[in-house]
């Protein structure tokens, strides 16, 4: 038997018990021993929940148990999140993440923390919510090969730009507030929503996919980012008028100086381009390569399923490789080598 920890049952914490619940027999099938929940870390209380016996308040508990040997964290935020992660990790259990405020700022600390002790950090939730990403850019790409990657990154940005869409194009007004409560008993949105409509949540993943593409992990607050808060029912009226989309686009880019680009802002985005197709909840990422050429990634981007069903992966790849340790990649903190000078408009015209 394997045993978890999970750390937060809120969105993506149920979601992942239930998944594991759902999946079970065909989980230990593939990975030949059982996956236990030990322990669920929460403040709050969860009466009558199947799980209710094993919800604590102390993380020591699960830090001292050494039975635990992989530790979920999907509290979000960076306190305490980072450092009970940092603490898994130094005592040599496997952690995983959901939490892309921690890996876009602590990622790099983290991933060494894991090499030094033996074990894993994982982070396929962090971006793109059930899109499998992480993993094919970690390990299915020629290294260097990858020169620019363009995305639409989150969510509830992408759910409430196609409802002003679709409003515009019918000619009814639109109330952000309104579709910013629906992102959020959606189970969409951040916590704290300014997060995702002031454009930081993608921020914080085009700073990880920059650092899983090029290596070098560029500080979040380094990077140039504009939300959609100033996106006027009139701006998307005249996109739709000019047979566009606005969405918001993070784009990073590797330039020949070795200097990193990468931005965050609200773009009008011609058909020709695939992204001008990803409606609603859904993320999309189009990753360039000079021997590959273009690939895009398509799928569900926040959700508590669809970013259960990450997690679960990750928990899967390091239970089936418990004893057997992979080649861990390390990011080089690159804040120096960051410019907000882009090579090229890509084909998205920034609003
Ligand atoms: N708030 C995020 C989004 C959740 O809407 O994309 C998934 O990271």
């Amino acid at each position: 038997m394997i045993n978890i920890a999970l750390l937060g049952f809120g969105v993506i914490g149920s979601g992942t018990a239930k998944v594991l619940t759902d999946s079970s027999a065909e989980i230990a099938a593939v990975v030949g021993d059982d996956i236990y929940i030990k322990y669920i870390v929460d403040l709050r209380d969860f009466p009558g929940s199947p799980f209710e016996s094993r919800i604590i308040k102390d993380f020591n508990i699960v830090l001292n148990d050494p039975e635990v040997q992989i530790v979920v964290e999907m509290f979000g935020g960076s306190h305490p999140a980072y450092d009970y992660s940092l603490a898994a990790l130094r005592a040599g259990k496997n952690v995983i993440t959901s939490n892309k405020e921690v890996v876009s700022n602590f990622g790099d600390e983290l991933l060494r923390e894991a090499a030094a002790h033996g074990c894993r950090y994982l982070i396929e939730a962090s971006v793109g919510g059930g899109i499998p990403l992480i993993r094919p850019l970690s390990t299915s790409f020629v290294p260097g090969d990858i020169y620019e990657i363009a995305g639409i990154l989150n969510g509830t940005t992408n759910y409430i730009l196609t409802s002003m869409t679709e409003a515009a194009i019918r000619g009814k007004p639109i109330y952000m507030k309104e579709c910013i409560a629906e992102a959020q008993r959606l189970g969409y949105a951040e916590r704290d929503p300014s997060a995702d409509v002031e454009g930081v949540d993608a921020c914080r993943k085009i700073s990880i996919l920059t650092a899983l593409a090029f290596g070098k992990l560029v500080s979040p607050d380094r990077i140039s980012t504009k939300g959609i808060t100033g996106i006027t029912a009139e701006d998307i009226r005249s996109a739709v008028a000019r047979g566009n989309q606005v969405k918001l686009i993070g784009r990073a880019a590797k330039l020949a100086d070795g200097r990193v680009y990468a931005s965050v802002a609200p773009c009008e985005v011609p058909p020709s381009c695939p992204l001008s197709h990803v409606n609603d909840v859904f993320n999309a990422v189009l990753v360039r390569g000079r021997a590959l050429g273009d690939v895009i990634f398509y799928g569900r981007g926040a959700g508590s399923l669809p970013t259960a069903t990450a997690v679960v992966s990750d928990i899967i790849d390091i239970a089936s490789n418990i004893g057997h340790q992979p080649s861990q990649i390390l990011w080089e903190r690159a804040d120096s080598l960051y410019t907000d000078k882009a090579p090229d408009d890509g084909g998205f015209v920034m609003l």
